[in-house]
């Protein structure tokens, strides 16, 4: 029989309707889930609806046999984790990912984590994270989808999709919560959960539209984030959680606080007790109080004072039992737990995903690998650093147990003799060595530098005001460069790390630079195999890359300016000590083929509002390798009412194609796409001149251009 929630409402008390909106943590250490008994015992009186960080389907069986069969009303759990990019196995960081442009394979990724995750018990995992980021000072600048609204629209979708499946009921779907609304990569000088202050302007073009593609792929939850938007935190942010998400987005999903930022309204200075915060956070919309006892301990006080009433709260229980119904959760205690063990495809596609991750930045010869190559200095505090591939979020996987630098080129290359030296530690001060590092570079043919970071310098609470080479790695890299170039052995470096680094004298000096990321549990097969050539790399910058630390915020889609940048002309917007273009731009990345375009054409030269577009354009492969090209259309709308930026991006396309070969790529784009909000922030299409263009980044002296007319409506 169908459950009746209204039913099952009317029957709870107020400490088992507020217990329904109270999550606390399942705690958990290395060796596995344990489990506190005061949070068993708060379960068994309905004073928990939720747990986090726990996961393992024995572990989790047990504490959904108390919900079920030893508390009053029976209501199962949700159980929520962090599967940002997978959960025992590991797929590379999501800045990584959103490199490969290809939302496949964002889905598929999604996909294969929801399925691990809920054979662990899992029913609700805090992510896609969806926060733009244009200041890599900013650790979470990993966990989300780079600069551009676009990318971070279709990354939603395809991840939402991934997680949540056809059915959240299906055993192997998780509940999605896309996060952090909103602006949280915002925050002043890239620290994190610092204030965020930016335009009505932003919000709508940049930092909401992930939101809203999220909640018409139908995302199950969302979590307001941690800072708060000029002065108003988040948690409490009536407008944006009520009046737009709920208001004017008509999302009907669980909006799920972060880690105890009902509390911190206190220290952010809004709320002056536990009680104030709750009737603030509540009076927003937030349904789930996650790890803050302020629901617990304010709302019953607030309801005797009558500053909220029960149905406000009844409102919150009942969004929480119709996603626990959604997720089948009432069917029984092993939901989700059925299914046991990995697929067996993954380590496949965590490969796969790996390798279309990886970014090759510069080129001058000494990649791909010569086959003939019989010794190799592998040198650097990344090379044999298995621990830290997994990158910020490990979720259940085993760190140990990715595929480190050293292991992946010695598997590839058997014929080969590697010498392994690390050098330098990732951080100062540990007994590893330059100088003998040295000798292994002069004996070999060709020396491979894996520098970097850490794992746990990038996500959060990871702000880093510089974005060098930590420690001491400058020093080994410059004496590895300066022994190459004496006796002409190539330096190749590949850059382990969750943000771009400012690097302009590695990029200048050696062979080859690679951005290998946070790869995962693949991370030296995938390596391996670009580095051969074994995959000829695909990979694109979802970012601007800056030069310096000076040029940052840095996106390409900035708005033109009055002076611009004119090398002869003194007062045009410029640095005077730095270049003020990136050092690479968006979309930046090389293959061992060459690409070119040609014949880039519209359907029509003239379009209304209500019409479609239709761009075609050619892409040659003049070789000498099979490989697959990224394209990027973007549009210029040349005369507005308020200046729009000089390039947007408005779709990206792939397409392999064979050494030699040609084929054409097609893009349809409606033009209401084109329409922008006027300067009262209303939604207008203006008619007069469009540039679109096409190109392999967003270098706009590189691309394809022409020009058509929106007509009146
Ligand atoms: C804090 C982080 O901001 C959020 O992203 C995460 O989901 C929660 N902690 C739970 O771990």
């Amino acid at each position: 029989m169908a459950l009746d929630l209204k039913t099952l409402l009317a029957a709870m008390t107020l400490e088992e309707k507020i217990g329904q909106l109270t999550m606390a943590a399942g705690s958990y250490a290395v060796t596995g889930p344990i489990i506190g008994g005061d949070v068993e015992a708060a379960i068994r009186a309905g004073r928990v609806g939720s747990l986090l960080n726990l996961w393992g389907a024995t572990e989790i069986a047990a504490i959904q046999k108390i919900a079920m069969e030893e508390s009053r009303l029976g209501i199962p759990l949700i159980v929520g984790f962090d599967v940002l990019h997978g959960h025992r196995t590991i797929f590379p960081i999501p800045l990584a990912e959103a490199c490969a442009f290809d939302p496949a394979l964002w889905k598929a990724t999604a996909r294969a984590a929801a399925g691990e995750a809920a054979a662990d018990g899992v029913s609700m995992v805090f992510a896609p994270m969806l926060d733009i980021a244009r200041d890599p000072r900013w650790g979470r600048i990993a966990e989300g989808a780079g600069e551009d609204p676009f990318v971070t629209c279709e990354f939603a979708k395809a991840k939402i999709a991934g997680f949540q499946g056809e059915d959240l009921a299906d055993p192997a779907a998780v509940a999605a919560v896309a996060k952090h609304f909103c602006a949280y990569g915002a925050a002043e000088g890239g620290r994190d959960y610092a204030s965020a202050d930016v335009s009505e302007r932003a919000l709508h073009e940049i930092y909401m539209p992930p939101f809203a593609a999220a909640i018409e792929a139908g995302c199950a939850a969302i979590m307001p984030a941690f800072m708060d938007l000029a002065g108003v935190p988040m948690t409490a942010h009536q407008p944006l959680l009520r009046g737009w998400l709920r208001e004017a987005q008509r999302f009907e999903g669980v909006i799920v606080s972060d880690y105890n930022a009902l509390a911190e309204l206190m220290q952010h200075g809004v709320a002056a007790d536990l009680t104030a915060a709750a009737v603030l956070a509540l009076r927003a919309g937030v349904d789930i109080d996650m790890m803050s006892s302020a629901y617990a301990d304010g709302l019953p006080q607030a309801l005797a004072r009558g500053l909220v009433a029960e149905e406000e709260i009844d409102a919150c229980v009942h969004r929480v039992l119709k996603l626990k119904q959604r997720l089948g959760l009432f069917d029984g205690v092993l939901r989700g737990a059925r299914r046991q063990g990995g697929d067996s495809a993954e380590p496949a596609l965590a490969r796969d995903a790996a390798r279309r991750s990886i970014v090759l930045l510069t080129n001058h010869g000494a990649l791909p690998l010569s086959p003939t190559l019989r010794k190799i200095a592998l040198i650097g505090p990344l090379a044999e650093a298995a621990g830290e591939m997994d990158g910020p979020w490990g979720a259940a996987g085993d760190r140990n147990d990715a595929v480190s630098i050293l292991n992946g080129l010695k598997a590839a290359l058997p014929a080969a003799e590697i010498f392994y030296a690390a050098g330098v530690a990732i951080k100062e001060g540990d007994a590893a060595s330059i100088a003998e590092a040295m000798p292994l570079c002069a004996e070999a043919e060709l020396i491979i530098l894996c520098l970097g970071e850490s794992a746990e310098m990038s996500g959060e609470a990871a702000s880093r005001a510089e974005l060098g080479l930590p420690g001491r790695q400058r020093e080994l890299a410059e004496a590895a460069l300066d022994l190459g170039q004496k006796l002409g052995r190539p330096v190749v470096a590949l850059l382990s790390s969750g943000r771009p680094l400012t690097l302009p004298w590695l990029f200048e000096r050696a062979d080859a630079v690679v951005a290998t990321w946070f790869l995962g549990a693949e991370a030296g097969h995938a390596i391996a195999d670009v580095l051969t050539a074994r995959f000829n790399p695909v990979g694109r910058l979802a970012l601007s890359w800056p030069r310096a630390v000076g040029q940052i915020p840095i996106y390409y889609a900035r708005r033109p300016t009055g002076r611009p940048f004119a090398a002869e002309d003194h007062y045009t917007t410029k640095y005077i000590d730095c270049a003020v273009e990136p050092q690479f731009p968006f979309g930046h990345g090389l293959s061992y083929s060459r690409f070119s375009l040609e014949k880039f054409a519209a359907g029509r030269q003239s379009f209304r509002s209500g019409d479609t577009l239709h761009f075609s354009v050619e892409v040659h492969n003049h070789g000498p390798f099979d490989g697959e090209a990224t394209v990027f259309l973007f549009a210029h709308d040349l005369v507005a009412s308020v200046a729009r930026p000089v390039l947007e991006l408005k779709r990206f396309g792939k397409i392999a194609l064979p050494a030699g070969e040609s084929g054409a790529l097609c893009f349809a784009l409606a033009a209401s796409e084109l329409a922008f909000r006027g300067a009262d922030f209303q939604p207008c299409f203006e008619p007069g001149a469009f540039a679109f263009s096409v190109g392999f980044d967003a270098d706009p002296s590189r691309h394809r251009k022409l020009t058509l007319e929106a007509l009146e409506r």
